[in-house]
């Protein structure tokens, strides 16, 4: 790569005597003057520096010098060595190879994503799918005859596929920021109505109590309105899925100059151990108990971190869970 070309440096080290002398282009790159190896080996990430250490001693030894090694920088550097013994010296060649290991990462990211995403497709949409196929066949062999249950359960395996794939798209367009939000004035109170007036018939078939709290007067949120109201519908609907009695409320307050939604229910609660990976995407504390394909979460996330807010959660074993999401207000 032609950013690399320039970022070579050569050292001499005489192991007798231990005199590590290196070239110009070297000096910069590592930010040192040498003088003997360990000086030299200073440069090097601690965690690699005895690798690098052994593979010098080889050379000397007579063995080839081949490795790559990450730098003592705060940046993540990466160098590769290369070189061997050669009249009492070791003569050793020092590439920047930085933007090869890091375009390398980037690809095995997007080849793991890719892979997840896969995965996903290929096992989540497989049950409705053969749930549209099965209830497809019924209504042919029954030739029209008391159609509506199968109607409904491929109604019902239909709009999962739809809202599996909306999300897996969301999360992957997200992730590589090319998710347009169009930013306008909202009122935080109408927001948190439309997402709780579509859950009311959800919160019923479970028998839970769904509340809204508003604060007297809420100062206007910069938002976009759909992607806030998608954000707080993920959140209900978590809270609705996983509670089995009590109820559900979401608290719309300010804070600060913000507006602080919080969605808290009675339901089992969350591990501490669990509370860092519930934004991960795909990540599920108990993968099969509950529909879901863990993308929920993520998307919230993503969401809010492009309103330039914040979210939260706390929770407990057994005391339910809140989430929260604050909003920077308009101006
Ligand atoms: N209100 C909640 N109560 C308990 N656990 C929750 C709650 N919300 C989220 N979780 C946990 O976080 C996980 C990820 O949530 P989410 O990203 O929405 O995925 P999904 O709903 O598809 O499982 C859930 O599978 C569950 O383990
Ligand atoms: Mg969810």
């Amino acid at each position: 790569m032609s950013s690399e070309a320039a970022a070579l440096g050569i050292l001499e080290w005489q192991p007798d005597g231990d005199r590590a002398t290196p070239s110009a282009g070297l000096r910069d790159l590592l930010g040192t003057t040498g003088g003997t190896l360990a000086a030299v080996l200073d440069r090097v990430h601690p965690d690699e520096r005895a690798a690098v250490r052994e593979a010098f001693a080889a050379a000397a030894g007579g063995g080839r010098l081949d490795l790559e090694a990450r730098l003592a920088t705060a940046d993540e550097r990466f160098v590769h060595w290369s070189g061997e013994a050669c009249g009492g010296r070791v003569v050793a060649v020092c590439r920047d190879i930085t933007a090869r290991v890091r375009a390398d990462r980037a690809a095995r990211r997007a080849l793991h994503a890719r892979d997840e995403v896969l995965a996903i497709v290929s096992h989540d949409l497989r049950s409705p799918l053969s749930i549209v196929s099965m209830a497809s066949d019924a209504i042919r062999d029954t030739g029209g005859e008391g159609w509506s249950e199968e109607l409904g359960m491929i109604k019902r395996a239909v709009s999962r596929m739809n809202r599996l794939i909306l999300d897996l798209l969301d999360v992957t367009r997200m992730e590589s920021g090319r998710v347009s939000f169009r930013m306008g004035a909202a009122d935080p109170a109408a927001l948190a109505g439309e997402a709780v007036e579509a859950f009311r018939q959800q919160a019923e078939r479970r028998s839970l109590a769904l509340e809204l709290t508003l604060a007297p007067s809420l100062p206007a949120i910069r938002a976009d309105r759909d992607r806030v109201v998608q954000a707080l519908s993920n959140l209900l609907d978590n809270a609705i899925k996983f509670t089995d009695s009590g109820s559900v409320r979401l608290v719309v307050d300010e804070v600060g100059g913000a507006v602080r939604f919080a969605v808290a229910d009675t339901g089992p609660g969350i591990d501490g151990a669990q509370l860092p990976h519930l934004f991960e995407r795909f990540w599920r504390s108990e993968p099969g108990r509950r529909a879901g394909s863990g993308l929920g979460l993520a998307i919230v996330k993503g969401i809010v971190d492009a309103h330039g807010g914040r979210v939260a959660v706390d929770s407990a074993p057994g005391r339910g869970a809140t989430f929260t999401v604050t909003l920077p207000a308009a101006n």
